[in-house]
Formats: C-alpha cells, structure tokens, sequence
C-alpha cells in the first residue's frame, strides 16, 4: 500500500504531532544525584528500624539497594571522585580535604562530570555543598559545568545563619557567610534551615525544567553533617533516644528524608519521574562523634575500616530493569562518571584516563560488576581527625617478610579484591561502635602493620587473617606497590592569609 502523500495531507500532520512524542521518548533520562553528607550505615531505615526514613525506604525498595557500595571516607575525596571518575591519587588529593583557606582545587585539567553531561545536550544545575576548592574564580561549580548553582563553597557551617567560623593562618578565628547563588554571595537566607532552604531551590529547578531537555540536578544536602542542628519538629519520634547527639542526628536525618521525598514529588507532579534515574549516596561513613552509627561495622568517618567506606546508596527508577531488587556486586562512587555519562548518551573524550566503570548494567539488569578490584587510597601523610576511645593504635613494627615487595607497609592504604581487603600503616580509628543505646562494648586490640580480612564473610572486619593467606598479601602489597607508582605528588598547599573575606564578607575566591 502506498501512502499517497499528496491528496493525505492529514497522515503528514499526524506524524509531525507524533515527532514530539517519539523524541521526548528517545530523549536520554534526567539524572537526579542526591548526596548525603556523613549519613551512617546504621542510619537509614532499612539498616535500623529506630531511625525513621520512610521515602528513603519506599523508593530504595521499588528500585535497587546497592550493598557492596563503595565511597571515600572524607567529604572532599568523594566528591572529588564522583565529578572526575579517577582515584585521588591520580589527581594528587589523596590526602584529607580542602579547608577553607588552602589555595588549590581540583585539577582545571580535569574534565568533570557536568562538563560530560553538558556536552551531551544537558541543563546542568547544582544545589548545596561544593568543597572542590575556590581560591580562584576558575574553581568554581559555575565554571566546571554547571549552569546554575546555589549552596556553599566549604566543607561545613551552620545550618540556620549559613556562616563558616574557621581559624586564618594569623590564628584569629573567621566567622563568615557561606551561601552563593551563582557566582554571587546570597544573602537574606538567614533563620532559613539549609535541608528546607536547598530542597525549596530544588524544587524549584524541577518546576521550571523544559521537559524537552534533559536535566542533571546534583543535590549535595548539608545534611546530616555536624554542627548538630533541627528544627525541634523533627525529632519529636524520637524522644525515646537517651543520647541528646543521637537523638539530634535522627532528628537531621528525617528532615534530609522528608526533602527525598519533596524532591521526588515534584518529579512526579511535573511529569519528568517516569524518564529519571535518581541516584541517592553518602559521601563517607557515619561519624560517631557527632552522633552518626555505622554499627556493625568497625571505624568510622576518615578511617578505612568499612565503617568509613561502605556507603548507604540506592538507585530508584522507572528504567531500572529489576526494580525492587538488592545489589551485591562491587560497586564504587568512581563508578558513577562513566555510567551517568553511559545513561546521557554522551562521550568520555576528553577525560584522563579513568578509574571508575560503567556499572548501569550490573545495577539495572543484575549482571556482574566490571570491577574486581578497587584502591580504597594510599596516604602517606596521613594523620588521623578526632578522638579516638582506646582505639588501637597503628603499629611501628617492622614485619621483614614483606619489605622486598617495595610498597611501604608503614603508609596509610587499603585495597579491596574480591572478597579480600588488605590494610597497611594505621587505618584510623579501629573501635567497633557499640550500637546506639546498645551496652557498650569492645576496644580495638593492637594492630598489625599489614592486616588482611576477608570482607564478604567477615565484613565486621574480627577476623584478621594475613598469617594463613601469605600469597593473597603478597598478590595485595604487589597491587599497592603498582598503583604507588602510578600516584601523583600530594597537592596539600599552606594556608593562604588571602583567604580572609575580612568582618562583613563571605567566603569565596581570593586569588
Ligand atoms: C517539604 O515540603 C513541605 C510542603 O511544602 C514543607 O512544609 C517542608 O518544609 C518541606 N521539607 C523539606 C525538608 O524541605
Ligand atoms: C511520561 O509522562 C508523561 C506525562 O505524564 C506522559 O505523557 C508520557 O507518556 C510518559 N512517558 C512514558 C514513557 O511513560
Ligand atoms: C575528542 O576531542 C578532541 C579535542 O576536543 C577532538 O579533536 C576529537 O575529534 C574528539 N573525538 C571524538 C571521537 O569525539
Ligand atoms: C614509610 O612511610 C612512613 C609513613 O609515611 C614514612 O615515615 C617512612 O619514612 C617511609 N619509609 C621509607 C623507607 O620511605
Ligand atoms: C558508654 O560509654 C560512654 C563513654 O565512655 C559513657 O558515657 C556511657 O555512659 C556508657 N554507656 C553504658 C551503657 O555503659
């Protein structure tokens, strides 16, 4: 049959209506990353059914929980590995983060996650925390890719005044705003609650979205970082926790919920849910000294126990091919570059040579992950933040049988393969938090230089195991070895007295 095009002008007209339709179909998802800040293994609903996360466990469960999730155990390294897809020693950050007045971000030559999406045909638009750097102007979100963005350029402020106290090289301690819409310091938002105040601008973007483009929002709330700070609403649940730090943190964390779920509401209401991939993450482990869990798990924020890696995440949406499934395949927050990029349609060119891999198909379709092996980090500066309770202090001595594989046992590293992860130098705060509430429980013994546990059976990390598995920590020491020499020299500059935006100004670029 032969469509007579000339005397059926109605079957044109018909198929440009439906040219629309067949694109808003083939367009490339919307991508929405929401990243919590130090939000604990036990401080999600599904883990502990004393914190109430109600939209963080209805969406978790009608799309896929990602178990064996890996991220870095500080603010700045992750995010720094979530916008590059590369280790930190490959961009020499791999030591601690950036404060305020350091002179350095991450490397210009990087090519980060916005920019790849941008390319790719997307409106790119960030809310929340940065801490990537921003002594120059060039470091900023707005001139990394974003289009937009509003939030705060350091690691941590007040949740209510936006204001960041900070000591200056001269000693003096600085307290001032930090809060930007754009490049332009935002004022009049004081009294506003940063988790309400972000999810309002969220919900915002999401409203005037053109449907005919896609969209990548980065969501980096503020919570449930310390200071330790609520409306007084929002813990009301929670009257029956003793410890007033916990009872704030859960507080905290059913606010950060409640903007999960006026997130994805205006999603819904607009229309854009049913083409979105909605990635929800930690940034590091919980920290147990401003009333986050990650029991059971060992360590905490900063170390490399698990309970400093092993991250809360999910992914929830309607492309997702097994929703409502639970994922337990190696994953790691390096990962994300590629396989948003993947989900964009778009191309890597450009970008360094990469660390991460495109794991949509092991999260969406339950196929294996490409990744066997993943170099938590290799810190030889490190020095760990914080008390730590008869934790277990690192061990100076010498072990010989390993001293002619040429990685220095002595260095702050860890590396995962399979279900094996070797430990070298001090990891950091070694105790076993007891459970909040719970009796309190064990201290940390000593340590050995060069540990090794068996993380899928033992994931408590009890059970250290070098002294049976002699070849596996050779095979270990010889991938650290190989991965050291591949590192760039740490980045980790003086503080710049420059840095002070003086009694009435704010934080931001100085050079
Ligand atoms: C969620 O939306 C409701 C209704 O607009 C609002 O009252 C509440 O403050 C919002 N919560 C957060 C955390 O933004
Ligand atoms: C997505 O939602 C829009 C608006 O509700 C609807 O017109 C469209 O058919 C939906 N697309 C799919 C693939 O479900
Ligand atoms: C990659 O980028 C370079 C430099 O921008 C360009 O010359 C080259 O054509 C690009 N290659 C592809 C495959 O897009
Ligand atoms: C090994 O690393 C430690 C800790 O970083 C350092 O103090 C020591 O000098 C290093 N030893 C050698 C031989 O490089
Ligand atoms: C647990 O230890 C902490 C700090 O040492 C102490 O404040 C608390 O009272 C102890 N709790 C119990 C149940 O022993």
């Amino acid at each position: 049959m032969h469509v007579r095009k000339c005397t059926r002008p109605s079957i044109v007209v018909l198929l440009l209506h439906m040219i629309p339709l067949f694109r808003a179909e083939s367009q490339p998802p919307n991508i929405v990353f929401i990243l919590a800040d130090d939000f604990g293994w036990n401080d999600v609903g599904y883990h502990n059914s004393e914190i109430k996360t109600p939209n963080l466990d209805a969406l978790s469960a009608t799309g896929v929980r990602l178990e064996n999730y890996y991220v870095q155990p500080l603010c700045t390294p992750s995010r720094n590995q979530l916008m590059t897809g590369r280790y930190q020693i490959h961009t020499g950050m791999q030591h601690q983060i950036i404060w305020p007045c350091q002179p350095y971000c991450v490397p210009l030559e990087e090519k980060l996650l916005p920019q790849l999406l941008r390319q790719a045909g997307y409106d790119t638009h960030m809310v929340g925390k940065w801490h990537l750097g921003m002594y120059r102007k060039d470091c900023l979100p707005t001139r990394r890719g974003f289009d937009s963005f509003f939030g705060y350029l350091t690691g941590s402020e007040d949740y209510f005044s936006h204001v960041r106290c900070h000591p200056l090289p001269s000693k003096l301690t600085r307290c001032a705003l930090d809060l930007r819409d754009g490049e332009e310091i935002a004022t009049g938002y004081e009294g506003q609650y940063s988790t309400e105040l972000l999810t309002e601008k969220v919900v915002k973007i999401i409203s005037n979205q053109d449907p005919r483009k896609p969209a990548f929002l980065y969501v980096a709330l503020q919570a449930v970082h310390s200071p330790l700070q609520v409306p007084e609403r929002y813990m009301a649940p929670y009257a029956f926790i003793e410890d007033p730090r916990r009872r704030l943190y859960a507080g905290m964390v059913s606010a950060m919920d409640e903007a999960v779920g006026n997130i994805t509401a205006a999603l819904r209401e607009t229309g854009l849910w049913n083409n979105t991939v909605l990635v929800f993450s930690t940034d590091n482990g919980g920290q147990t000294l401003s009333g986050g869990s990650n029991w059971p798990l060992r360590g905490r924020k900063v170390s490399l126990w698990e309970g400093g890696v092993r991250g809360v995440a999910f992914v929830a949406s309607p492309l997702l091919q097994r929703p409502g499934t639970v994922s337990r395949e190696l994953l790691h927050v390096s990962d994300w570059l590629p396989t948003l990029v993947g989900l964009a349609g778009g191309t890597l060119n450009g970008t360094k040579p990469l660390d991460g891999f495109n794991v949509w198909k092991t999260i969406s379709h339950g196929s294996a992950s490409p990744r066997v092996e993943l170099l938590h980090n290799i810190d030889p500066l490190f020095v760990d933040m914080g008390a730590c309770p008869g934790g277990g202090e690192g061990s100076s001595r010498e072990d010989r049988r390993w001293s002619s594989l040429g990685f220095n046992i002595s260095v702050h590293a860890a590396i995962r393969y399979s279900n094996w992860k070797l430990l070298t130098g001090y990891p950091g705060c070694a105790v076993w938090f007891p459970r909040p509430g719970g009796p309190n429980s064990t201290r940390a013994g000593a340590l050995k230089p060069v540990m090794l546990f068996d993380v899928e059976s033992d994931p408590e990390e009890r059970a250290e195991v070098s002294d049976s598995h002699p070849s596996v920590v050779e095979f270990l020491l010889r991938r650290l070895n190989h991965h050291q020499k591949t590192a760039l020299p740490i980045v980790f500059p003086e503080e710049d007295p420059r840095c002070d935006p003086g009694p009435t100004g704010a934080w931001g670029p100085w050079a």
